[in-house]
């Protein structure tokens, strides 16, 4: 794993976002995993400016998502298609039918994670998996004691994250309180994983997640044992890191860095 920390957070959404648009640029079909939340708004503003720009281009490119909501229909505005649809995938040239997410109206729970699982194998497996994380540790909706080979399943929410993500809802008990997520071996298949945490709310969990054991209370952990995992934090995020000297050593120091400092 290599953490690295920016100053801000907009540098730390910016670094997020050029190691996204390199990977397409060197390779223009590539299969990226997406991920949704607060922090993700500010990357995909970020990608759209450089899509504006003529910078990137994504028409060849296929998207998987983490995750989505169960019982809620594409165009519901807090299904995660609709964040997608209205944070990236309107203002730049993807095509929209190689862009995949969980079909939250699904009926059958199993069949549905076997279909998402065997269209990211068609599609040749994700090159680059963009990843959250919740206060709780989870990644995608892999809540705490979710195993580290679970694939894409439905997955009951915790009171703690439903408390969390509620209050987008209106009303907020209307708020599902399952998800289908891709799971914690699917995520770790993908070439690469790219982990972005912001902001002091997540210093506490993210010192867990990095430096912490690993273990299924806090999935993002997992991570640890994935081939290539970079994760980028700002500074408020970074406030509870005790290897603090080494990741800014080797950020100033290594030179596959060196065209981001
Ligand atoms: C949701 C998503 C996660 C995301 C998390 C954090 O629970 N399923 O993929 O990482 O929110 O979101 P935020 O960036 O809003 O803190």
């Amino acid at each position: 794993m290599e953490v690295i920390v920016r100053p801000t957070t907009a540098e730390a959404v910016k670094l997020t976002a050029q190691l996204i648009a390199d990977l397409v640029k060197a390779k223009p079909n590539c299969n990226l995993g997406l991920a949704t939340g607060a922090t993700m708004e500010a990357v995909y503003a970020d990608l759209v400016k450089m899509y504006q720009a003529g910078e990137v281009d994504f028409s060849k490119v296929t998207s998987f998502n983490l995750d989505e909501y169960i019982g809620l229909a594409p165009d519901d505005p807090n299904s995660y298609r609709y964040y997608m649809n209205y944070h990236l995938f309107n203002h730049i040239n993807i095509d929209k039918s190689k862009t995949n997410l969980p079909d939250g109206l699904a009926k059958d729970y199993d069949a549905e994670g076997e279909r998402y699982e065997k269209a990211i194998k068609a599609a040749g497996g994700v090159d680059l998996q963009l990843l959250g994380i919740g206060r709780d540790g989870h990644i995608g909706f892999n809540e705490p004691l979710s195993s580290f080979a679970s694939r894409t399943r439905d997955k009951a929410l915790t009171p703690e994250t439903w408390k969390q993500n509620s209050i987008y809802f209106n009303p907020p008990e209307s708020m599902p309180m399952s998800a289908f997520t891709m799971g914690v071996g699917t995520i770790l298949d993908a070439k690469q994983a790219l982990l972005l945490i912001t902001g002091k709310s997540k210093a506490a969990i993210a010192a867990k997640a990095i430096e912490g054991p690993v273990s299924s209370m806090v999935t993002a952990s997992a991570l640890q044992l994935h081939q290539h995992a970079v994760v980028i934090l700002d500074e408020e995020a970074a406030a509870n890191l005790t290897m603090r000297e080494y990741y800014d050593w080797v950020f100033a120091h290594d030179r596959k860095w060196a065209n981001y400092r």
